[in-house]
């Protein structure tokens, strides 16, 4: 799918809607970089919790994340997260860490902080080979000029066993209501913010994967790249 050299793709969604995967295997396929801006926000989360952080505190929460030391560096076709040098992908993925996620990601100094890094990081692999950004704000804030932009959606019901699954498959036992609380909680949390909401950009393409494979997610997704190659270069 080697069809549009050194460039950024935007994929918004919420929890469950096939985005990370989706994302991840776009970014193989176009040999581009994969960024998970999500796994950046759940490492200011992680570390506001360990270090028991008062984020009604905008002042304090400002100097406190301009300190921090957040870096990515790409792992097979996945992504790994740093914090001042301390190796937290792992430990970033439980549910606790996801609502600390979406409560640092309310806080306007935590948003601008991230939106800078996010911004090098695209930037950067933009001048070297290309860069697929999966988050909530993609297409609409932190790249807004993306050539090509999606969102992805999914049913409830679809969204919350894909998230369980997830869960499951690292070794976390959590019961399928807990997890429809989360992703409930989340998604109001997220859509209704007031700094950068979760919302379709006005020229993202819309794919509802809930009956589709990731493969379809992908191929619809290629289609799609491949046509706006096309317009660009007529
Ligand atoms: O994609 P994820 O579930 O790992 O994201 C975790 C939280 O981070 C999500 O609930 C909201 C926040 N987030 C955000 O506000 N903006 C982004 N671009 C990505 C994630």
């Amino acid at each position: 799918m080697d069809v549009f050299r050194r460039n950024i793709i935007a994929i918004d969604g919420p929890a469950g809607s096939g985005k990370s995967s989706a994302a991840r295997l776009l970014a193989k396929k176009l040999g581009y970089l994969y960024l998970d801006t999500g796994a950046l926000y759940r490492a200011v989360g992680w570390k506001a919790l360990k270090e028991g952080m008062n984020l009604q505190d905008e002042a304090a929460v400002k100097v406190w994340c301009a300190k921090l030391d957040l870096t990515v560096k790409p792992d097979g076709d996945g992504m790994r997260v740093y914090v001042n040098d301390q190796d937290v992908s792992g430990e970033i993925r439980t549910p606790e860490v996801s609502r600390a996620a979406a409560a640092v990601a309310v806080v306007p100094a935590v948003r601008r902080r991230l939106l800078g890094i996010q911004r090098a990081i695209g930037e950067k692999a933009v001048a070297q080979c290309g860069v697929v950004v999966e988050g909530r704000d993609i297409g609409t804030v932190v790249f807004p000029d993306a050539p090509v932009k999606f969102f992805l959606e999914a049913s409830p019901e679809v969204r919350v066993k894909r998230r369980h699954r997830e869960l499951e498959q690292q070794g976390l036992t959590v019961d399928l209501s807990a997890t429809r609380r989360e992703i409930d909680t989340r998604d109001l949390k997220d859509a209704s913010r007031e700094v950068a909401p979760m919302k379709p950009a006005a020229d993202a393409m819309r794919i509802d994967s809930t009956a589709l494979t990731l493969e379809g997610v992908v191929s619809a997704m290629g289609e799609a790249i491949f046509k706006k190659r096309s317009e660009i270069a007529d």
